[in-house]
């Protein structure tokens, strides 16, 4: 369960990254803020490529920033973006970003937190964006 406070901050930090992003091609601006179970917070932002293909998305950042770090187990991630970074309705992650969130968290506990202010925003869980994925435990 994450604390109101800690998701205001969730939401502070998502969009501080957008500053961050690396949008010359879509201009569309992607924050996010990851809180691992150890209390840090690891953010991303999106980073577009000329090929196109390579482009990485805001939370897979997040999420491949901490993991190469040697943390692999989350709370929460916000996420926040908006076209030239206004931010004016929710940015629900890619279907990719869902398949890397189901690798390491738990979808029935696992919060996703999509905002467009820290007053407006709604709560989320994996399982409720990725119902029935596809995870490790199907490989056990
Ligand atoms: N994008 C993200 O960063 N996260 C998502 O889950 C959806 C899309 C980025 C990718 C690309 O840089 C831009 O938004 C437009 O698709």
């Amino acid at each position: 369960m994450v604390e109101k406070e800690q998701i205001r901050e969730l939401i502070r930090t998502a969009v501080k990254q957008t500053a961050y992003s690396y949008v010359p091609y879509s201009g569309f601006r992607v924050g996010a803020a990851l809180l691992a179970q150890n209390g840090c917070v690891y953010t991303g932002c999106n980073i577009e490529n000329a090929a196109y293909t390579p482009s990485n998305c805001a939370e897979r950042t997040a999420f491949f920033k901490a993991v190469s770090e040697g943390v692999t187990k989350f709370s929460a991630i916000c996420v926040v973006g908006g076209m030239d970074g206004v931010l004016t309705e929710y940015a629900p992650p890619c279907g990719v970003c869902r398949q890397v969130m189901m690798e390491f968290c738990d979808p029935e506990t696992f919060a996703v937190i999509l905002a467009v202010s820290e007053e407006d925003y709604q709560v989320f869980r994996l399982e409720e964006l990725l119902p029935k994925g596809f995870g490790p435990g199907n490989l056990a």
